[in-house]
């Protein structure tokens, strides 16, 4: 390799600084040398959003945005979603490697014996409005958990945080369904583990009078590729929400709960509700037009579209675009989806969408497959959070076991007032009359 550094030439001071570039970075502490006197503080980096700061380095998963490639540990996901269960691919994140037969078994077996939960957890959940968002009860939720489990504040013990890394992934689709009958007055239904996760879930969710619950084979593989697809995408917003707020040392719950409360967003994984919302409001395929132009006027957004890494064709949007036509063998066709795929069509060769690179992303299409299993927009970025669940705690021990981790702590850049002296309150006139809401 070449010589792998930079020459910096400041020219306040005309000093020149060689740092070295490692990994096609460089190190923003090696920037806090390069001052005007000894009364500077040293330069430092700007970046709002992110926009091109790596703030870790994770062996986890790889992107590549600009060729639409998505790999967990190194195995293409469209590999995974052929070959893998959902439980197989939470497995080789968290541990590295895919499981063989037995270690598979074990792992699942330990993973659905946590799927109960306390019965005061049932009761908590029972206070909430009969309408209260879904998100809502899951963030608070699980943040509650930490009340249930104290033991999991002693975030340093590995074999604790196993403990409560197993606990989080076959409680959530429990806490997910008990969200769902709460909506619609329904009892809880206890898990099931001899179903396996998902079908287990779709037991907790839509069992009735029935003494055992029978998945449709379809919908439970349908969904099982959904969690594959969801289960981790690297430094998105929440997972950094994830390492951040465990960077303080809080407990995986309170963690988890602020990662999935950044999930919640229309940017990020509430996406999915706003694109079945965006939809149900063009109706037909003759008023995309329309709403396309409104888009290039700034009016709107075209939800489901765009992303902050991918340039290309998100590989999960393409494979779930053949689920959805498995799922409507099975549930007859939502007409959403001739919609979703005319709208695509007229995007992608409008100049306004190629040239900024606009491309449908995981969610343009996933909310269609969970309308037509019978869910409703509220629900949809819970079943984005349910296999999300996975990606963060394999991020967060990945940073928890990084020897260079630190509190998250970025600077800033200061543009207030210099010191002034406070005044009198009656001496004191208003800039801008206070307008109370
Ligand atoms: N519809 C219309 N225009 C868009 C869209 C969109 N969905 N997305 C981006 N643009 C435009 C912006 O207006 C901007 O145009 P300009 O250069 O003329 O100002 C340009 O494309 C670049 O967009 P940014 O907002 O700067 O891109 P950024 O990387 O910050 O945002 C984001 C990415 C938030 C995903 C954005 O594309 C968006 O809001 N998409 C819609 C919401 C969505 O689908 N979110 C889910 C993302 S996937 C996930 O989180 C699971």
């Amino acid at each position: 390799m070449a010589n792998e550094t930079i020459t910096i030439v400041d020219n306040r001071t005309n000093q020149s600084y060689t740092l070295p570039i490692y990994h096609g970075t460089i190190r923003a502490m090696d920037l806090r040398q390069i001052k005007t006197g000894p009364d500077d503080f040293g330069l430092m980096t700007y970046d709002p959003a992110y926009m091109n700061t790596a703030a870790c380095h994770s062996a986890v998963t790889y992107l590549d945005g600009d060729r639409g490639i998505l790999r967990y540990r190194g195995y293409p996901i469209e590999q995974l979603a052929e070959h893998c269960t959902f439980l197989e691919v939470a497995y080789l994140l968290l541990y590295g490697e895919l499981p063989n037969a037995v270690d598979l078994d074990c792992w699942s077996q330990e993973i659905m014996a946590h799927s109960l939960t306390h019965e005061s957890v049932k009761k908590f959940m029972e206070g909430f409005n009969y309408d209260a968002h879904p998100m809502g009860i899951l963030i608070s939720t699980v943040a509650a958990l930490s009340t249930f489990y104290s033991e999991s504040r002693n975030v340093h013990d590995p074999k604790i945080r196993r403990k409560q890394i197993v606990r989080l992934i076959g409680k959530m689709p429990t806490l997910a369904a008990y969200a769902y009958r709460h909506r619609l007055g329904l009892p809880y239904v206890a898990p099931d583990p001899d179903l396996g996760y998902a079908k287990n879930y779709m037991n907790m969710l839509w069992k009735r009078l029935e003494p055992k619950y029978v998945a449709n084979p379809v919908l439970a593989h349908a969904l099982d590729v959904l969690f594959i697809l969801h289960a981790d995408h690297e430094q998105n917003c929440s997972t950094s929400t994830m390492r951040a707020v465990g960077s303080s040392n809080a407990d995986p719950y309170s963690t988890t709960a602020a990662a999935i409360a950044a999930l919640s967003g229309p940017l990020h994984g509430g996406a999915n509700e706003e694109v079945l919302r965006m939809l149900a409001e063009i109706g037909s395929k003759d008023q995309i037009p329309g709403f396309i132009q409104q888009v290039k006027t700034g009016h709107r957004k075209l939800m489901g579209f765009g992303h902050r890494v991918y340039k290309n064709y998100d590989p999960r949007a393409r494979i779930i675009k053949r689920v959805a036509e498995e799922v409507f063998e099975v549930t007859g066709r939502n007409p959403k989806i001739d919609t979703a795929i005319e709208l695509e069509r007229i995007a992608l060769s409008d100049d306004y969408f190629i040239s900024r690179k606009l491309y449908p992303n995981v969610d343009f299409y996933s909310g269609i497959i969970y309308e037509a299993m019978g869910f409703t927009p509220d629900q949809f970025t819970v079943l984005f959070g349910i296999p999300r669940t996975v990606g963060w705690l394999a991020q967060w021990q990945e940073m928890m076991e990084d020897p260079e981790r630190k509190i998250a702590r970025p600077r800033q850049v200061y543009t207030g007032e210099d010191k002034r002296d406070v005044v009198p309150i009656e001496l004191r006139v208003p800039k801008t009359p206070l307008v109370l809401a």
